[in-house]
């Protein structure tokens, strides 16, 4: 594989996200399907999302000016030329061989950010010289999933931070992984020459004699499992500003504002660790209103279910700065690699513009809640 991703053209026909989600079940074999496509065991929380944004109305405004508008926000001090993320997302060289080089590529031309999973499927150097060699790129983040080694976890730290990563962004909702049924079914199995390779070298944790009756989950596997100590502790060892992935509880939110994190995504990390979890656009509309009542600002980001441009502007009206887009990057990257992530990303911009525009938003400091609820006019 080369480090310039392969150019393919993106398949005719498609002008949406689910048009790149059904050519995308073509090409995918059951294996990868099952993974990216999966919610946690009933898929109650992966359908919410989705039906949570649907549900939402915006009441358009009419007559406003729109001359000269534009989807710019800033985040943490950096300029995105839409409020647009690739979520974090494992192993994308399962769906196609450019994998993370590709999907970053593409996000950097379209000024949108990348975060890069823990368990990506390329070295997490080769994929920040990727954004960084692409001018007008949108931020560049590192996920971390803290490691039962915590020498190994800083050790994590040091590449991202020598690599150029401009922030850390911490999943905190995956202490373990949910009931995956779909995988199990599909007997999921990493495919020959594809793993995590920033984690090499990462001895498995020493294998516990349990008594009878002990728990291999709470008594092996979550003995490490980290806690709200953990922030404090990795605030020690970065300079990089860190944004919690994963709160979905108003009262978590508050108590992470105040323990100085740079921001908050709020996130049931698609459906895909505890079932039934609150949709997001719920749950976001929550913390929004609790941080805005204790008096707490900092930046808000929100992932789950954006499938459309109106999904975007409806999170950034619920009181998000940008969303994080999860598998249509996925879906895209295995339509047409780079080509096929770009698409999916300039179709939700060109779609956020349009609504923006037939809602009487000329910029997104607009989107307000009175756009969900004409009472908060
Ligand atoms: C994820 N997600 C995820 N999150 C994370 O913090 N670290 C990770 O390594 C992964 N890996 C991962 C793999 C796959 C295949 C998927 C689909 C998702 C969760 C991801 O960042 C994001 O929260 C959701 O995907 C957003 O929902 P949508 O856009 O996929 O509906």
């Amino acid at each position: 594989m080369s480090n310039v991703p392969a150019l393919h053209a993106v398949p005719d026909g498609i002008v949406n996200l689910a048009d790149h989600e059904l050519h995308a079940r073509q090409r995918l074999d059951d294996n990868a399907w099952a993974y990216f496509s999966g919610g946690a065991a009933d898929e109650h929380s992966l359908a919410a999302n989705r039906l949570a944004w649907d549900a939402l109305a915006l009441w358009p405004r009419v007559l406003r000016p729109l001359a000269g508008g534009h989807t710019r926000v800033r985040l943490l001090g950096q300029e995105l030329a839409c409020p647009l993320l690739v979520a974090p997302m494992a192993l994308q060289r399962m769906a196609h061989a450019d994998g993370e080089l590709a999907t970053t590529y593409a996000a950097a031309a379209l000024g949108s950010g990348m975060v890069l999973s823990t368990q990506a499927s390329l070295p997490l150097e080769t994929v920040a010289r990727a954004a960084q060699s692409t001018p007008g790129r949108g931020p560049l983040w590192f996920q971390l999933y803290l490691q039962h080694d915590r020498g190994f976890t800083r050790h994590l730290l040091d590449r991202a931070e020598a690599a150029g990563y401009e922030a850390l962004v911490l999943t905190v909702d995956a202490p373990t992984s949910g009931v995956r049924d779909r995988e199990r079914r599909a007997n999921f199995r990493l495919p020959a020459g594809i793993s995590a390779v920033n984690l090499r070298g990462l001895e498995p944790p020493a294998a516990m004699q349990l008594a009878p009756g002990q728990s291999a989950l709470f008594d092996g596997l979550l003995q490490q499992a980290p806690t709200w100590e953990d922030i404090a502790w990795l605030q020690q060892q970065t300079r990089l500003p860190i944004v919690l992935k994963g709160v979905l509880h108003p009262a978590d939110a508050i108590q992470a504002a105040q323990l100085g994190v740079a921001g908050l995504i709020v996130s049931n990390h698609g459906g895909r660790t505890l079932d039934t979890a609150p949709a997001t656009a719920i749950a976001l509309g929550h913390v929004s209103r609790a941080l805005r009542a204790a008096g707490l600002d900092l930046p808000l980001l929100a992932d789950g279910g954006i499938r459309r441009g109106t999904d975007v502007l409806k999170a950034i009206a619920l009181g998000a700065t940008a969303v994080l887009v999860g598998r249509p990057v996925l879906w895209g990257l295995a339509n047409a690699g780079a080509a096929g992530v770009a698409h999916v990303l300039r179709l939700l911009r060109d779609e956020l513009e349009i609504a923006m525009a037939l809602t009487g938003c000329a910029t997104l400091d607009q989107a307000t809640p009175a756009l969900l609820d004409p009472g908060q006019a």
